[in-house]
């Protein structure tokens, strides 16, 4: 039965504790008996299915925004919003293109939309954010909240919100970047899709509201009252984060492993702005080099600013403006900005907050050659 063979590979390890039982004629016709009864054998696969640390099947992928970008805009010429639903070209990490993930368990891609169009509302069970890579005159309408949109903003449509996307008729063309968790989703079998009944959703409130309401520091509505699984803030303005980064690094170090480094957060909470995804934005200062640490959990970068490398997995790969790159599970990485002058700034989301709220957040630095990898 060469079928069976094949998935009968025997992952045996010399080592006390783990599996090592060589293949005897008569094991194998006992796992051949066994198999007839849709079972098998637990220790010609344990040390597979249970590796020593986490082997991630992504690779660490730059995806250079001057190389799509004609790609992006040239889907415009080439499918019409109404048949194609979305125009978006995915990132498709070459280790996980089975279930179309960027890294991980994390879906991104660049989506472009002309001036006046106005993509269908709907709600999924994956959540969602969008990041403006450029372009004027984006917005965003969430459960009737509308919200504009600028270069380097960020949006969240959480799991199960009606979401709908457009560019004003006087803007210009805009390409963002979405993420989301779909891959996580489906691979937790719960994902629904629902198309809203009359196609568009009336927006039911002042436009930016949530920013009005939500975005004032130290401050919190009196009386205001929110138990969702998301932040009622919605939209994150580039303005106001960069601000607050320059205004941390005055009276910081840093992080070894980050430099300046701030999360995006739920106000209500201080946790993170959705159940599945996070994010943040950090600053690398002029020269800054970090030193390489690796953690659960999987990291998609955009540079919202500047210019500089990371090393990753023992790989080095170069970044300006726009450019996105993917931090597998457990992949050691580091960060250098390029200039002497000027500040560098990544944009980052993850599904950090699905390793804590599971229990799997692990975070380790790298010892060896003060802390920095040597290139592979
Ligand atoms: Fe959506
Ligand atoms: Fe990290």
């Amino acid at each position: 039965m060469s079928t069976t063979k094949a998935v009968r590979e025997n992952y045996r390890e010399d080592v006390a504790g783990r599996a090592n039982v060589e293949d005897t004629p008569e094991l194998l016709a006992y796992y051949d008996e066994l198999e007839r009864l849709d079972t098998a054998p637990l220790w010609t696969v344990a040390n597979k299915i249970e590796p020593w640390e986490p082997k991630s099947s992504s690779v660490p992928v730059l995806w250079r925004y001057r190389d799509l970008r004609e790609h992006v805009l040239r889907s415009v010429e080439l499918v019409s919003p109404e048949k194609a639903g979305r125009r978006v070209i995915y990132l498709n990490n070459p280790g996980r293109k089975d279930d179309a993930a960027a890294v991980g368990w994390l879906y991104s891609g660049l989506q472009v939309m002309h001036p006046g169009e106005v993509a269908t509302a709907h709600a999924h069970s994956a959540s969602a954010l969008r990041f403006i890579m450029e372009g004027e005159g984006a917005y965003t309408v969430v459960d009737g909240h509308k919200m504009t949109l600028g270069v380097n903003d960020f949006v969240l449509t959480p799991n199960g919100t009606w979401h709908e996307h457009g560019v004003a008729a006087g803007g210009s063309a805009c390409i963002w970047q979405d993420g989301l968790d779909i891959p996580l989703v489906n691979t937790l079998e719960a994902n629904f899709y629902v198309v809203h009944p009359d196609l568009q959703q009336a927006v039911g409130h002042p436009v930016d509201d949530t920013s009005h309401t939500w975005a004032n520091p130290g401050l919190r509505p009196a009386g205001a009252d929110w138990a969702k699984g998301y932040s009622p803030l919605l939209k994150y303005e580039w303005g106001p984060t960069y601000e607050a980064l320059a205004r941390y690094a005055r009276s910081t170090e840093g992080s070894p492993f980050d430099g300046i480094l701030m999360d995006y957060v739920n106000p209500v909470t201080g946790g993170a702005v959705m159940q599945t995804i996070g994010a943040s934005m950090q600053l690398l200062r002029p020269g800054e080099e970090t030193k390489a640490h690796r953690h659960t959990g999987s990291v998609i970068y955009q540079v919202a600013k500047g210019r500089g490398s990371s090393i990753i997995g023992g790989k080095r790969f170069d970044w300006q403006e726009r450019d996105i790159f993917c931090v597998p599970s457990w992949a050691w990485h580091e960060h250098a900005n390029a200039s002497a002058s000027e500040d560098a700034c990544l944009f980052a989301f993850h599904d950090l907050p699905v390793m804590r709220a599971l229990g799997l957040y692990r975070e380790e630095a790298f010892g060896d050659n003060e802390g920095r990898q040597k290139l592979s």
